[in-house]
């Protein structure tokens, strides 16, 4: 069975039996533990990505002075249609103007179901700084929307000689979005991020919340008396996670909209984080110290981890693949537990 990759290299996927015996004639394989390896995610901290409107030129210098990885400076939802102009030149200019520091600067445009969109990539291509690095394009639905900004954005590159290539962010926030997640997350080689959008996704999907991610009133199971509650957002997060890292994409928690309920923030970044997510948007400043302590590894989790990879050398010193740390298994798997920990630890202190 043959794969493409982005590359466009076949893959050669192995088969196996349901004894686990390798034949030529049994059942496919999938792409998981397969022969074609996971590509790394871009190398950068993305803890958190604070956003401001474009339109409150005010808040540039705030959001350039914060302790966000990433800023996230908005033409779409947090610009009213009468400011979408002058929101556009608050950004090309600030590109010039502010000093944005070792932040990640991203640009939301408007959504491809808009008469804007064309106009914030001809703008910003055209007339920002090379200090801007990335465009956010919210309410993907499928790979062909990446495709089309792909498009405009190399013709712009090209005719206006920019020597440093955009990159690219979206936003997976509809049903559409959601059902398309993985061709999505393979859809260009700009692509860096993908991020889940609780608020547009809830009502694409119909779901009964007016809530922007955490806990919702009516999702818990009943036992007895007792109420246990469960994460709506989870199905989501999850495949936005896999299809991320099937293709090298850094996976990223959208807004948590109650800026007051430090601990709800808390609460979503933890569970966010256990699955693999790398970080979280921040819609207030105040949510910014909140992600940034969540999605650094603490640390009491890098010394462990650093134990767990000292414990296995030793195991393999002796020639086993297994052994006892802390009365409990760890094993070669746990070498790349503990990798992912020091890693993301290194780079972000790096
Ligand atoms: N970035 C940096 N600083 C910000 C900020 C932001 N996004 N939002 C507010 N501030 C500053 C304020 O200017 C104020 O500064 P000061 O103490 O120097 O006066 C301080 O933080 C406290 O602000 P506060 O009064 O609590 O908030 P606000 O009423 O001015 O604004 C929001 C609240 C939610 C409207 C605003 O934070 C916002 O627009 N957030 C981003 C919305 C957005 O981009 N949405 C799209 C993605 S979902
Ligand atoms: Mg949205």
């Amino acid at each position: 069975m043959l794969h493409l990759r982005k590359t466009g290299l076949p893959i050669i996927t192995q088969y196996y039996t349901p004894t686990g015996n390798h034949s030529a004639i049994s059942l496919p394989k999938g792409p998981d533990m397969s022969f074609r390896l996971q590509p790394t995610p871009p190398a950068r901290p993305n803890r958190c990505q604070l956003f401001g409107p474009g339109s409150r030129m005010a808040l540039f210098e705030k959001m350039a002075a914060s302790a966000a990885d990433v800023i996230n400076l908005d033409l779409e939802d947090s610009v009213a249609p009468s400011d979408k102009d002058t929101a556009r030149a608050n950004i090309i200019a600030a590109t010039h103007e502010v000093d944005w520091n070792s932040k990640y600067l991203s640009v939301r445009i408007n959504g491809l179901d808009t008469p804007y969109w064309y106009r914030d990539v001809v703008e910003l291509l055209e007339n920002a700084s090379d200090r801007l690095d990335q465009i956010m394009i919210p309410k993907v639905g499928c790979a062909a929307d990446v495709y089309a900004v792909d498009a405009l954005v190399t013709a712009i590159e090209a005719a206006k000689g920019r020597s440093k290539p955009i990159s690219f962010e979206v936003i997976i926030e509809s049903a559409a979005g959601i059902a398309h997640v993985e061709e999505i997350a393979a859809s260009s080689p700009r692509l860096q991020a993908m991020s889940l959008g609780a608020a547009d996704f809830a009502a694409s999907m119909g779901m009964q919340t007016t809530g922007i991610g955490g806990t919702q009133e009516n999702y818990y199971m009943q036992h007895g008396e007792a109420r246990h509650y469960s994460d709506p957002w989870h199905w989501a997060q999850t495949a936005i996670v896999a299809a991320c890292r099937t293709h090298g994409v850094l996976p990223v928690d959208g807004p948590f909209g109650d800026f007051s309920d430090d601990e709800g923030f808390r609460a979503q970044a933890r569970r966010s984080a256990t699955l693999g997510m790398v970080g979280k948007w921040a819609i207030h400043p105040k949510q910014v110290a909140l992600s940034n302590e969540v999605f650094t590894p603490s640390a009491e989790a890098v010394a462990e981890a650093r134990e767990i990879l000292a414990a296995m050398d030793e195991a393999k010193a002796r020639g086993e693949g297994a052994t006892v740390y802390k009365g409990r298994l760890v094993d070669i798997a746990s070498i790349k537990q503990a990798e992912v920990i020091v890693r993301q630890s290194e780079m972000i202190a790096g």
